[in-house]
C-alpha cells in the first residue's frame, strides 16, 4: 500500500472517509461533500446510535450525486480531547475496515478542528502511521490463496491544507515503522529459517543504513570467555552468534560513562525447547519467538539509523538455540560467565538469563555505556503478574525508570516497574558456586530472573524488561494484526528521541 498527501479535494471515485464531530457536527470537508451527495452525509448521522463519538463510523455504499463507492463517515468525538494516540487507531482501524473492501483508492479528508490540540498537518501524519503499522502482513509462505486474499487498497491518500508538510512529518514516522516491520519479520520466522547465523546475517543488513555491524563467532565467544551463553548453545547443531551493531548518529568519537554511547541488549533464544530440562509440548512453537529482544535490538537500530538520529547507540544480542542435544549442557553443570562469576545451571530452560549475562557484562566492559536497557521474553512469571498489557520494567536507576515509562506511554507500549533487592537476590544463593539460575522457591520468578541479570550490570544505569506477555498477539489490535507485535521499537525510538538526542 502507498500513503499520498494530497491539497484538499473530494475524491471523484473510490472511498472517501470525512469526519463528523460528537453532536453530529460534521468537518467542513464533510459539509463540502454532503453538498455533493445531496444532503445523504447530514440524514445519516442522525440516524440510530450514531453521536459523532470517536470510534464510531458509518458507512454509505453508492450515494447518489456521485461517482463513489462508498462514503464512510468517521465519529471524531469533541475535538478538545482528540490525542495522538487516538489518531493511530483511528488510522489504524480505517485501514482494516476499508482494505480489503474491493476499493483501490481511498481518500482521508482531514481538517483542522476548532479546540483540537493536534493540527491537521499531524492528525494526517499519526494516521498515516497507525495505517501503515495496520497494514502489516506475514503472508512468504502461503502459497495457496483464495480470491479474496489480498487486499485491494493500493493508495491511501490523505487530503488536506499543508499536505507537503503532513508528508514531511511522516518521513521519520515511516521509518520507525520500517524498523517494527523488521521485527515483525523476524520474530515470525520460524526457528528451522531463522537461526543463529541467519539471524546475524540479517542484522548485518543494517550495514547498507550506515550501522557498524559485528558479528562474533563461536571460536571467538570462546576466547572472549562466554561460558554462560555458549552453556546454552552447546546443545544445539546451529552455532550461536553475538552480533554488535554500533550506529554513530554524532558522528563525534564517543567516551566512556557518562559520555559513553547508549546500550540495547537482546536476548535472541531463536528456538528454545527447554534444553534438557524440556517444556511440555504444548505450545511449544510460540518459542519461536523466543528472540523477539533481539528483533527489538535489530529493528530499533534500524529505526535510529534510518530516521538518522542524532544519538550514539550500540545495538548487542546474544544469538543461540537452547535444544537438548547429546552436548546438552545438564542440569548441575557449573559455567563461568565472562563476568569470571560461576553459575550453577540447576535449570537449561532457565537459559535467557545465561545469555544475557555474559552479552551485559561484555557491553558494560567494552563500551562503558552511559545507560543499558536489556528486552527479554525471560520469564512466563511476568505473564501471571501483568498478562498482555504491560511489560515488566525492572531498574536500578529510578530517573531511567521513569523515562522508559513515560515513553511507553507516550506510544501505548506500556511497561509497569517491579521491585529488586536484596530480600530477593539472595535467593540465587547456590551451595557450589557464585549463585545458581533459578530461586528455590516458587515466587516471584520474574524478579529473581531480573536479579539475576543486575549481577552482571556493575554500577551503570540498567533497565530490563521482560517482553514475554507482549513480544506476540493472538489478537488484532488497532494498530497490529495479530502475530509478532514489534512492541518496544517505538517506546525506545520515543526513549531515544526524547531523552538522548541533542
Ligand atoms: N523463554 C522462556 C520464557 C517465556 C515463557 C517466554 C512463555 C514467553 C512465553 C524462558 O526461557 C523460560 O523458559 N523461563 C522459565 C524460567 C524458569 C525455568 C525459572 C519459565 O518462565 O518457566
Ligand atoms: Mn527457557
Ligand atoms: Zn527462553
Amino acid at each position: 500500500m502507498k500513503i499520498a498527501f494530497a491539497n484538499p479535494a473530494i475524491a471523484k471515485s473510490g472511498t472517501v472517509c470525512v469526519g463528523v464531530m460528537s453532536g453530529h457536527k460534521l468537518t467542513a470537508s464533510a459539509k463540502a461533500l454532503d453538498k455533493v451527495i445531496k444532503g445523504a452525509i447530514s440524514r445519516a448521522v442522525k440516524v440510530g446510535r450514531f453521536e459523532g463519538k470517536m470510534g464510531q463510523s458509518i458507512t454509505l455504499p453508492a450515494p447518489a450525486g456521485s461517482n463513489l463507492d462508498t462514503v464512510i463517515v468517521i465519529g471524531m468525538g469533541e475535538p478538545k480531547k482528540i490525542t495522538s494516540l487516538m489518531l493511530q487507531d483511528l488510522g489504524g482501524r480505517i485501514f482494516a475496515s476499508v482494505s480489503k473492501t474491493g476499493s483501490k483508492a481511498v481518500s482521508i479528508c482531514v481538517d483542522d478542528l476548532k479546540g483540537c490540540k493536534i493540527s491537521a498537518v499531524d492528525c494526517a501524519a499519526e494516521m498515516a502511521l497507525g495505517a501503515r503499522l495496520r497494514s502489516y502482513r506475514f503472508v512468504k509462505y502461503i502459497t495457496v490463496k483464495d480470491k479474496d486474499f489480498d487486499p485491494t487498497l493500493k493508495t491511501l491518500t490523505f487530503n488536506l491544507d499543508g499536505s507537503a508538510k503532513a508528508r514531511s512529518a511522516f518521513v521519520s514516522k515511516d521509518k520507525i515503522a520500517d524498523g517494527v516491520f523488521f521485527t515483525r519479520d523476524l520474530v515470525s520466522e520460524p526457528a528451522n529459517i531463522l537461526y543463529p547465523e541467519v539471524l546475524a546475517a540479517e542484522a548485518k543488513k543494517l550495514t547498507k543504513l550506515g550501522v557498524k555491524v559485528e558479528v562474533l563467532d563461536v571460536k571467538q565467544l570462546t576466547k572472549l570467555g562466554m561460558g554462560a551463553l555458549l552453556g546454552v548453545a552447546q546443545g544445539s547443531i546451529r552455532p550461536a552468534r553475538v552480533v554488535v551493531m554500533r550506529w554513530n548518529g554524532t558522528k563525534k568519537k564517543s567516551g566512556k560513562g557518562k559520555d559513553g554511547p547508549i546500550a540495547f541488549i537482546g536476548k535472541g533464544v531463536t528456538f528454545d525447547t527447554g534444553g534438557i530440562s524440556i517444556k511440555p509440548a504444548g505450545g511449544m512453537e510460540d518459542m519461536k519467538w523466543d528472540m523477539g529482544g533481539s528483533g527489538v535490538v535489530i529493528g530499533l537500530m534500524k529505526a535510529l539509523a534510518g530516521r538518522k538520529a542524532k544519538v550514539d547507540a550500540v545495538g548487542i544480542v546474544g544469538l543461540v538455540e537452547n535444544m537438548p542435544g547429546s552436548n546438552a549442557q545438564r542440569p548441575g553443570d557449573i559455567v563461568t560467565s565472562m563476568s569470571g562469576q560461576t553459575i550453577e545451571v540447576l535449570n537449561t530452560d532457565a537459559e535467557g538469563r545465561l545469555v544475557l549475562a555474559d552479552i551485559l557484562h561484555y557491553c558494560n566492559e567494552r563500551f562503558k555505556p552511559r545507560m543499558m536497557i536489556d528486552l527479554a521474553t525471560l520469564t512466563g512469571a511476568i505473564l501471571v503478574a501483568l498478562g498482555d498489557e504491560k511489560a515488566g520494567l525492572f531498574s536500578n536507576n529510578d530517573d531511567l525508570a521513569k523515562s522508559i515509562y513515560r515513553a511507553g506511554e507516550n506510544v501505548a507500549e506500556h511497561v509497569w516497574r517491579m521491585p529488586l533487592g536484596e530480600e530477593y537476590n539472595k535467593m540465587l544463593k547456590s551451595d557450589v558456586a557464585d549463585m545458581k539460575n533459578i530461586s528455590g522457591g516458587r515466587g516471584a520468578g520474574s524478579v529473581t530472573a531480573a536479579q539475576f541479570l543486575q549481577r552482571f550490570v556493575g554500577d551503570t544505569p540498567w533497565a530490563h524488561l521482560d517482553i514475554a506477555g507482549m513480544t506476540w498477539s493472538k489478537k488484532d489490535k488497532p494498530t497490529a494484526p495479530k502475530g509478532g507485535t514489534g512492541y518496544g521499537v517505538r517506546m525506545l525510538d520515543r526513549l531515544v528521541a526524547d531523552k538522548y538526542e541533542k
